[in-house]
């Protein structure tokens, strides 16, 4: 399936004769899109510091494809996922975008809905009590909707064998004491189900966008929202103004649908003209991706993971200037803030979390509590261009990683991200298609 992905949309790259219009237009013409500007009153504090609070964490994972035919370890990893890693991160909530079952023949050219699949899908949800630790919000992608003649169909298992239970969008707000966030689910799959491979997009008829905008509208009190659909924007249909218009209100997208596209595109991220960043996470399925993300001080950062690899490290403070948007977080906090944040979380205790700016040693994180480790600095002296952070973190088993990015608190400076993952996930294919 992933290569088949791969080779459609590659194929599809190729036919595009607005190939180098588009390419040009997303970026490789040498000024970078424009940036939405700040918006006002700036909101300097809370700023991070040496505080436990005003942080939480969560997690993402796609394309599970729970198959009665194929790769058992899917399901044996997913168990271990739902016990020993949540165990260990304890995220506030687990986005589970889409694909949970793979809903294929046996000869694999063809789709049904098969009920065992859901009933592993489900027995793994309850055995782990997954549910009971955190905030499960799973929902449908292509596959769990193939041969699905309609919602009140038996066939849709995804009522019966779900978290969630609950067809169309919803908005769910977390709730702490430091802020409201939002995790608005775009369902945009097909309702009568196609068989495969006739769902390769997902629609949003006028209903579906007014509900949607009802949504947005709903969450715009909160701190920040977070939407997160199955398909790629590129890869759904949607009527004027557009499915990214209706969610230019969230700091980001998160989504699977394309894997790793067969491996040519593993990373797969961009941000919309109006400022939204959009995520694409790998998929659980052949490459076993997950993606931890944060909010620390309203400033947003995420980490794409692989199953079953320590330390998990995730730099919240100073964030990645790369996936920054002044129109939506107070970026202003990094040059306000007293310390280095970093969770990084592992099988056994960290021992060390060293950091380094430029290459020049600055000291060791000290731990804070959970897994939050703070380093006293002073912002003032990175005050100019931009600079490489670089976090080394080791566990009492020797076990080690680095992480790095590059970071700025000046806030006219940009970066781009790669053109053709922007050409990915910004084309609408179903127009080339
Ligand atoms: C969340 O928003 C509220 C209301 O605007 C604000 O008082 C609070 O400081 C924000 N939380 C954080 C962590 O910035
Ligand atoms: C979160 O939302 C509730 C309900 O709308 C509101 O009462 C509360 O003040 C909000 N909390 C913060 C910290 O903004
Ligand atoms: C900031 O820079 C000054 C001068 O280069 C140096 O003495 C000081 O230790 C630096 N402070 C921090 C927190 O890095
Ligand atoms: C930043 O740049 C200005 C002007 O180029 C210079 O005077 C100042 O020393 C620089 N500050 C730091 C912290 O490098
Ligand atoms: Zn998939």
């Amino acid at each position: 399936m992933a290569t088949g992905l791969a080779i459609r949309v590659v194929v599809g790259l190729a036919a595009a004769s607005l190939a180098a219009v588009l390419l040009e237009h997303y970026g490789l013409s040498g000024s970078p899109s424009p940036l939405p500007q700040p918006r006002a009153p700036r909101r300097p504090h809370p700023a991070p510091g040496l505080g436990a609070t005003n942080i939480f964490w969560g997690l993402q994972i796609s394309d599970i494809h729970l198959s009665r035919f194929r790769d058992p370890g899917r399901a044996v990893d997913l168990e271990k996922f739902c016990s020993e890693t949540i165990d260990i991160i304890q995220p506030a909530l687990v986005l589970a975008t889409g694909d949970l079952t793979d809903a294929k023949t046996k000869d694999m050219l063809g789709s049904m809905q098969h009920e065992v699949e859901w009933q592993a899908y489900y027995s793994i949800l309850k055995k782990t009590r997954v549910m009971e630790k955190t905030k499960w919000l799973d929902i449908k992608g292509n596959h769990d909707a193939f041969n699905i003649p309609s919602l009140e169909s038996v066939e849709n298992y995804y009522r019966k064998y779900s978290a969630v239970r609950r067809d169309g969008s919803f908005h769910y707000v977390h709730s702490t004491p430091f802020g409201n966030y939002s995790f608005i689910s775009l369902d945009a799959t097909l309702n009568p189900g196609p068989k495969r491979p006739y769902n390769f997009f997902g629609i949003l008829d006028e209903k579906r966008m007014k509900e949607l905008s009802i949504l947005a509208k709903e969450s715009s009190q909160s701190n920040h929202s977070i939407w997160f659909g199955h398909f790629t924007t590129s890869t759904i249909l949607s009527p004027s103004p557009g499915i990214r218009s209706i969610m230019s209100s969230a700091t980001a997208y998160l989504c699977g649908h394309l894997h790793t596209l067969g491996g040519l595109m593993p990373v797969l991220h961009t941000r919309h003209f109006q400022g939204t960043l959009e995520l694409e996470v790998g998929d659980w399925k052949q490459n076993r991706r997950y993606r931890i993300f944060a909010f620390d001080h309203d400033l947003f950062s995420f980490a794409d993971l692989i199953f079953d690899e320590w330390p998990v490290v995730l730099i919240t403070n100073p964030k990645s200037l790369l996936y920054s948007c002044a129109k939506h977080e107070p970026l202003e906090r990094l040059l306000h803030s007293t310390h280095i944040r970093v969770l990084a979380f592992s099988l056994s205790s960290i021992t060390s979390v060293t950091v380094k700016i430029d290459g020049v040693h600055l000291g060791q994180a000290i731990h804070l509590s959970g897994p939050i480790f703070t380093l006293k600095w002073n912002p003032r002296n990175f005050s100019n261009s931009s600079h490489k952070i670089e976090v080394i973190v080791q566990d009492s088993a020797g076990r080690s990683k680095s992480v790095h990015h590059i970071f700025s608190l000046q806030e006219d400076i940009h970066l781009r991200f790669d053109p053709l993952a922007s050409f990915i996930l910004l084309t609408d294919h179903y127009m080339v298609g």
